[in-house]
């Protein structure tokens, strides 16, 4: 089903080039899904072949993108739904959105927050049994439960 059916009231946006960083970096700080600079988003979001952003009026509600090589493997990234609208579809719509677009790719890849997994389960996603992983932040990493240390 297409997101706009789904819910109505939002304003979608695919790849966006002037997106207010600010604005999404503060999204990403309440979501929470971290710091995340406004410089960076513009240069990652810049980089990526899908991205959506997704309005409740004027205020910027929810965002996701995705990086792929256009045939073989796209890599889902910075899904993230404002608290005011979580609980209501749009986290799956987003991520529905950029599988759609991603359509044709032979795998759609991603980490999920820990504690998020069964999100992406709903969803279709199965877990890597040897997804690997290098961190510049990899102390960081094995913290928050994204890595995992071998003996
Ligand atoms: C995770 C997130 C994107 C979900 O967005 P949302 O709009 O609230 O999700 P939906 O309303 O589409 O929920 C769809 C289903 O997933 C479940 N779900 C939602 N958030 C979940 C979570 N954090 N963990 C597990 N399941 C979750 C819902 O209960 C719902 O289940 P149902 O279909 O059985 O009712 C949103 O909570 C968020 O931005 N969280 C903070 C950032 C984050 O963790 N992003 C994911 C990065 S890996």
């Amino acid at each position: 089903m297409d997101a706009d059916v789904e819910i109505p009231d939002l304003r979608w946006v695919d790849d966006e080039p002037d997106v207010d960083w600010d604005e999404l970096s503060e999204l990403y700080r309440v979501a929470p899904l971290g710091v995340k600079p406004p410089d960076a988003l513009a240069i990652v979001f810049g980089n990526s072949m899908f991205s959506c952003v997704v309005y409740a009026g004027d205020q910027l509600v929810g965002a996701g993108r995705a990086i792929a090589d256009g045939l073989d493997c796209a890599y889902i990234a910075d899904v993230a739904v404002h608290p005011d609208h979580q609980g209501r579809g749009l986290g799956s719509a987003i991520i529905r959105r950029l599988l759609g677009r991603a359509a044709g790719h032979k795998k759609v890849i991603l980490y999920a927050n820990p504690g998020t997994e069964s999100f992406y389960v709903g969803l279709g996603f199965l877990p890597m049994a040897t997804a690997m992983g290098i961190w510049a932040d990899k102390t960081s990493a094995i913290e928050n439960g994204l890595l995992r240390r071998v003996d």
